[in-house]
């Protein structure tokens, strides 16, 4: 991980594991988030460690959990005065008592004092049985939660662990972790900023089932977007066909074609500070696109399928003040041919990469060029590192121009 870049690496939260079954999925989160770069404390309420041991959690988050609140007091640590300073409080998973207590502000446990002492921000994801959930008593404690601020993640539908269906499933760790970025990103640099992102292929339709497309898997698109969010962004991602997860806490917008990813973004830029073209966008389109599948009954010597070009997305959206990021996909002359792309598409920044090595890979070896400067050579890197370093540099663009913005309202005030 590239920890400079990665905002996330400054973070620390309190993790509350509550005592319910689904308190074997806290240490996927938990696991998850250590990945991130976040510091987790945990602390395992006494029905927790009849579901799951306190070693579990030390060894995934390399850090002591925290239980009794006595056992835990000692002058250097302070026990729930240093865990209150957290930057964020999440519980998962949150029984119907826990609810219960958060909401009545009951202090007779660590999280109980924790949740008191702390301004941070709480984030409680329930689970328990479907008339535990609906009881009026649990949805009394869960409004009164949120009306000072808690956010409340799920739960989801689907089996019980009682094996009935229902109300009551602990949210997918990629939802509870996905929230928790986007509470921990709130305050960033990006904060009120509106950054649209496109990610993915296109698919440019020859008939009802066949199309022309390309590798491009989305992940760069998607990673760009999740960094974005880590910094505080309102973000909407205007996607090709993908497989992937979408990040939570973002506008998503799917497309399929060209013309369409066009028509939305152009939609989507409305107020946006920043645009980002990640999407492989398919440069040619079929002349002709049948209506219905087309038989080869119709051609036993072949089909020739004549292409025209799509419109240039990036190239075509034009706006004052929207910072323009594009990337450079070549087979040669990287520099030269990626720069010229900068020129001719008005952008502020290109990432050039080889676009045999880069699309459809986890990985990506990459060069920014900016629209002055030298052009930065970066080492191979995960795309979801690379996504923090662009987004690094994307941030430095607009806080530079917020700087020259105001200089010249203060000039204009002179
Ligand atoms: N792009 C776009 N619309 C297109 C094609 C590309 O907005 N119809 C964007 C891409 O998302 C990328 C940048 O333009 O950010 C450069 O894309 P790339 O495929 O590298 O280059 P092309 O513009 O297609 O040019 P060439 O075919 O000469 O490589």
């Amino acid at each position: 991980m590239v920890d400079s870049t990665n905002p996330l690496a400054a973070k620390r939260i309190v993790l509350a594991v509550t005592g319910s079954i689904a308190a074997y999925k806290a240490a996927d989160v938990a696991s998850t988030l250590v990945q991130l770069g976040v510091a987790v404390d945990v602390i395992l309420s006494e029905g927790a460690r009849q579901f799951i041991q306190p070693l579990t959690f030390s060894a995934l988050t390399r850090r002591p959990v925290h239980g009794n609140p006595i056992a835990n007091w000692t002058v250097e640590l302070a026990g729930h005065v240093t865990l209150a300073a957290a930057d964020l409080v999440l519980v998962a998973p949150a029984t119907a008592q826990t609810l219960a207590r958060l909401s009545l502000g009951l202090a007779d446990d660590l999280l109980g004092m924790v949740a008191l002492a702390t301004s941070a921000p709480l984030v409680v994801a329930p689970a328990m049985e479907h008339g535990m959930w609906h009881h009026p008593a649990t949805q009394e404690h869960l409004h009164r939660l949120r009306e000072r601020g808690a956010v409340v993640i799920g739960p989801g539908a689907g089996r019980l662990a009682s094996g009935a269906s229902g109300d009551g499933r602990l949210a997918a760790t990629g939802e509870i972790v996905g929230v928790t970025r986007a509470m921990l990103g709130r305050a960033g640099p990006l904060a009120g900023t509106k950054v649209v992102v496109s990610a993915g292929g296109t698919h440019e339709p020859i008939d009802p089932v066949r199309f022309i497309g390309n590798r491009s898997s989305g992940l760069m698109g998607l990673a760009l977007a999740q960094a974005a969010i880590d910094l505080g962004a309102m973000v909407t991602v205007v996607a090709g066909p993908t497989h992937l997860s979408m990040p939570h806490a973002a506008e998503i917008i799917r497309v399929e074609t060209a013309e369409e990813m066009l028509l939305k973004i152009q939609g989507a830029v409305e107020g946006a500070r920043v645009l980002i073209m990640a999407a492989a966008v398919g440069d040619f389109r079929p002349a002709q696109r049948f209506e219905q599948k087309y038989k080869k009954a119709n051609s036993t010597s072949g089909l020739t399928v004549e292409l025209i070009q799509n419109p240039d997305i990036l190239a075509t959206i034009q706006a004052p003040s929207l910072i323009k990021v594009g990337f450079a996909a070549e087979t040669e002359h990287l520099v030269a041919n990626a720069r010229a792309k900068l020129e001719r598409k008005s952008l502020q920044l290109v990432v050039a990469n080889d676009a045999a090595m880069t699309i459809g890979s986890d990985e990506s070896k990459a060069i920014l060029i900016a629209l002055d400067g030298e052009p930065e050579v970066l080492p191979a890197m995960r795309k979801t590192e690379l996504a923090a370093v662009i987004m690094d540099r994307v941030t430095e663009l607009v806080t530079n121009e917020r700087g020259s913005r105001t200089a010249m309202w203060l000039d204009h005030q002179d």
